[in-house]
């Protein structure tokens, strides 16, 4: 296992839209097994495929922080959406900003999961909230993209001038 290079915005595979993942590889469930462990190393709560260079529909999330609890995601698409919550969210591609996001607070999610099967399980709380971030990253959308252009503005300009 390896903790992988995370890449950070402007990074343009950020803003890439990931490929379906039809056929399911060795070196993808390789690149699983690193992300959960990338994911650990930088106590993130969620990672997507593009965070780590590779522009396919996959992610990982654990919303308890408890190992072994891992949701490994595969072509998601959320079917049904309803509610909503603002909620303070980072991203670790953006490190040191976070902003408050509204979001849906439940979800109905279609995906397909480690052996391939397809799911579809209703969601709400964190993981619903890691689930849209999540998905927003396969489409090369970011948090910063869902806030106002002022405080996106305002973050965007620590971010640039407060990393070493
Ligand atoms: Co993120």
């Amino acid at each position: 296992m390896a903790i992988l290079k995370i890449r950070l915005y402007p990074d343009s595979i950020l803003r890439k839209k990931a490929l379906v993942v039809t056929e399911f590889t060795e070196e993808d469930k390789k690149l699983i097994k690193d992300m959960i462990e990338t994911m650990y190393a930088f106590e993130g709560v969620g990672l997507a495929a593009p965070q780590v260079g590779v522009s396919k529909r996959i992610f990982v999330a654990n919303p308890s922080g408890e190992r072994g609890k891992e949701w490994v995601i595969i072509n998601p698409r959320i079917l049904k959406k309803s509610g909503s919550e603002i909620l303070t969210e980072g991203c670790l591609s953006l490190p040191g900003i976070s902003a408050e996001v509204k979001r849906y607070k439940r979800l109905v999610l279609k995906y397909e999961d480690l052996s391939g099967e397809e799911k579809v399980v209703s969601l709400e709380g964190l993981l619903a909230r890691i689930v849209q971030h999540e998905t927003d990253h396969l489409e090369g959308v970011l948090f910063i993209d869902r806030i106002g252009v002022l405080k996106r503005f305002k973050l965007l300009w620590k971010f640039k001038n407060t990393r070493i």
